[in-house]
């Protein structure tokens, strides 16, 4: 890593991670396509959201209305840009699909808005990432189907106001506290995706298993899902490794002791870490006794951009009960010092540290 910063994880970063729940382009998005619901019923999971969204699906279809702005929320890889596909379906709709740092200026925003139909779903992925002057365009916009031209610069400037045809924007975000509130407000409805459980998991594996044409076995399915951190794109991503360990070293069906083999080859632990997260979590036992410690810190020790720790690995952890967030920082819990084998930082070993240091960063 030649970010200037001191890494303790020079060997793993985030980009080849396999356990990362981010997208990536070339080894995904074919199979992403394949596997992907295209309906609600297919769609596995986020029953709260789903029950919710059929409702006001219903409700627009009848009045022979736009659906409202729907913003969705939550960790990456929980299958924002799958629902709102499903969303334009069900509404039977298009859907222009862009993403927050796609769009550079007010004009590209404009073109792609003038461009859609009646009716049309624009959805805008990564929508906290739009740059202030492009999110004023989306203002009246989304409050009155209207555009707002500026003609001219300085006080002989002028503005003229362009109808639209009605739309509704779907954004998705991994971080809704980091919208501004003049565009959060503008959504009516906001839902927030949760993590998966094993066993909504254990299920979207048995149907990808089916797409791809792959035998495998209940406990094979569960193996895996227990070991995918909440998240359907880790899911499908280990399955498609699997897979290929049961093809090459196993008869060719996945079941739990091919899975559990092909899943320590790739250092994935019972739980779904891997080494990034043990050794982070190891960090704030090791180097902080336990925490707490600022994210910022945390951050730099372990080569980590702190929105990457916030939104990727955290999320997770804090789930399974191995990482708690403080206002002073984060700290490790006892669960996860056993998980870990490693001693719990006992309260003398924070005393002592305390006393030897002359300043703690508390940064979130
Ligand atoms: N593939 C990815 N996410 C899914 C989901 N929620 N349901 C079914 N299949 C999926």
């Amino acid at each position: 890593m030649d970010n200037g910063r001191y890494s303790a994880f020079e060997d793993s970063d985030f980009e080849s991670r396999i356990v990362s729940s981010g997208y990536s382009e070339s080894e995904d998005s074919e199979t992403e396509l394949t596997l992907r619901p295209k309906t609600m019923d297919e769609y596995i999971g986020q029953d709260k959201v789903k029950e919710n969204l059929k409702v006001y699906i219903d409700a627009a279809k009848q009045r022979g209305e736009v659906l409202d702005h729907v913003l969705l929320y939550g960790p990456p890889g929980l299958g924002k840009t799958t629902l709102a596909a499903i969303i334009a379906a069900e509404m039977g709709v298009n859907i222009r699909v862009t993403s927050g740092p796609a769009i550079e200026k007010q004009g590209d925003l404009a073109a792609i808005l003038s461009g859609l139909g009646e009716n049309d779903i624009l959805f805008i992925d990564e929508i906290h990432r739009l740059n202030r002057s492009v999110e004023e365009i989306l203002y009246p916009a989304m409050e009155d189907y209207a555009l707002d031209i500026i003609l001219g610069k300085g006080p002989s400037a002028r503005s003229l106001r362009l109808q639209l045809g009605h739309f509704t924007l779907i954004g998705a975000t991994t971080r809704a506290g980091q919208l501004s509130t003049p565009l959060r407000d503008r959504f009516g409805v906001v839902l927030k995706l949760e993590l998966y459980t094993p066993q909504q998991l254990k299920e979207i594996v048995m149907r990808s298993a089916k797409l791809l044409s792959t035998e495998i076995t209940e406990e094979g399915a569960m193996e895996l899902a227990s070991r995918s951190r909440g998240t359907p794109r880790i899911a499908n991503r280990l399955l498609k490794r699997v897979r290929d360990f049961a093809q090459v070293k196993g008869s060719g069906t996945i079941d739990r002791e091919i899975a559990d083999y092909a899943l320590g080859k790739l250092e994935i632990d019972r739980l779904g870490l891997d080494n990034i997260d043990r050794r982070m979590l190891k960090t704030i036992a090791d180097s902080y006794d336990g925490g707490p410690v600022g994210l910022e810190t945390l951050a730099a020790t372990v080569g980590e951009e702190a929105v990457t720790i916030e939104d990727v690995y955290e999320p997770y952890l804090m789930q399974i009960g191995f990482l708690s967030r403080t206002p002073r920082g984060r700290c490790i819990t006892r669960t996860a010092c056993e998980h870990l084998g490693i001693d719990f930082p006992s309260k003398q070993d924070k005393k002592n540290r305390s006393g030897q240091q002359t300043f703690q960063f508390d940064d979130n």
